[in-house]
Protein backbone atom coordinates (compact mmCIF):
# COMPACT_ATOMS: atom_id res chain seq x y z
CA UNK A 1 0.00 0.00 0.00
CA UNK A 2 1.78 3.47 -0.60
CA UNK A 3 2.20 5.93 1.83
CA UNK A 4 1.12 9.16 0.79
CA UNK A 5 2.82 12.40 2.23
CA UNK A 6 -0.57 14.61 1.65
CA UNK A 7 -4.15 14.25 0.84
CA UNK A 8 -5.31 16.85 -2.02
CA UNK A 9 -9.40 16.88 -1.44
CA UNK A 10 -11.26 18.50 -4.55
CA UNK A 11 -15.10 18.93 -3.99
CA UNK A 12 -17.17 17.08 -6.65
CA UNK A 13 -20.58 18.70 -5.51
CA UNK A 14 -23.01 20.09 -8.18
CA UNK A 15 -21.73 23.93 -7.81
CA UNK A 16 -17.99 22.50 -8.07
CA UNK A 17 -18.87 20.77 -11.00
CA UNK A 18 -20.55 23.84 -12.75
CA UNK A 19 -16.95 25.91 -11.96
CA UNK A 20 -15.03 23.76 -13.35
CA UNK A 21 -13.67 20.71 -10.66
CA UNK A 22 -12.99 18.18 -13.08
CA UNK A 23 -10.77 20.52 -15.41
CA UNK A 24 -8.66 21.40 -11.87
CA UNK A 25 -8.68 18.14 -11.17
CA UNK A 26 -7.04 17.26 -14.50
CA UNK A 27 -4.47 20.00 -13.86
CA UNK A 28 -3.71 18.83 -10.35
CA UNK A 29 -3.10 15.55 -11.79
CA UNK A 30 -0.74 17.02 -14.81
CA UNK A 31 1.21 19.35 -12.02
CA UNK A 32 2.21 16.02 -9.53
CA UNK A 33 3.23 14.34 -13.03
CA UNK A 34 5.10 17.17 -14.22
CA UNK A 35 6.93 18.24 -11.33
CA UNK A 36 7.91 14.81 -10.00
CA UNK A 37 5.20 14.24 -6.96
CA UNK A 38 3.97 11.31 -8.08
CA UNK A 39 3.26 9.26 -5.66
CA UNK A 40 3.38 11.80 -2.83
CA UNK A 41 0.07 13.08 -3.45
CA UNK A 42 -3.28 11.26 -2.64
CA UNK A 43 -6.69 13.17 -4.95
CA UNK A 44 -9.91 12.39 -3.21
CA UNK A 45 -13.05 13.53 -4.96
CA UNK A 46 -15.42 14.49 -2.32
CA UNK A 47 -19.15 15.48 -2.28
CA UNK A 48 -20.06 18.77 -1.36
CA UNK A 49 -18.28 20.30 1.67
CA UNK A 50 -21.25 23.67 2.26
CA UNK A 51 -18.71 26.26 1.10
CA UNK A 52 -20.42 25.96 -2.64
CA UNK A 53 -20.02 30.10 -2.84
CA UNK A 54 -16.70 29.61 -3.02
CA UNK A 55 -16.35 26.76 -5.64
CA UNK A 56 -14.58 25.60 -6.63
CA UNK A 57 -13.02 24.24 -3.41
CA UNK A 58 -10.16 22.27 -2.55
CA UNK A 59 -8.18 21.53 0.32
CA UNK A 60 -5.14 20.38 1.00
CA UNK A 61 -3.32 19.75 4.31
CA UNK A 62 -6.32 21.23 6.02
CA UNK A 63 -6.01 24.07 4.38
CA UNK A 64 -9.67 25.11 2.13
CA UNK A 65 -8.29 26.49 -0.84
CA UNK A 66 -11.65 28.76 -1.84
CA UNK A 67 -12.14 29.32 -5.70
CA UNK A 68 -8.91 27.21 -6.22
CA UNK A 69 -6.81 27.70 -9.23
CA UNK A 70 -3.85 26.15 -10.35
CA UNK A 71 -1.57 28.80 -9.10
CA UNK A 72 -2.98 28.53 -5.29
CA UNK A 73 -2.60 25.31 -5.60
CA UNK A 74 0.79 25.46 -6.99
CA UNK A 75 2.20 26.83 -3.91
CA UNK A 76 0.46 24.79 -1.21
CA UNK A 77 2.37 21.25 -2.81
S1 LIG B 1 -20.44 21.93 -4.29
FE1 LIG B 1 -18.39 22.16 -3.68
S2 LIG B 1 -18.59 23.05 -1.74
FE2 LIG B 1 -20.62 22.66 -2.31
Amino acid sequence: MATYRRFIFVCNGSDCKKKGCKNLQGEIKNLIKSENYKGKFKIIKTKCMDFCKSAPLVVINNEVLKRADLTDIQKKL
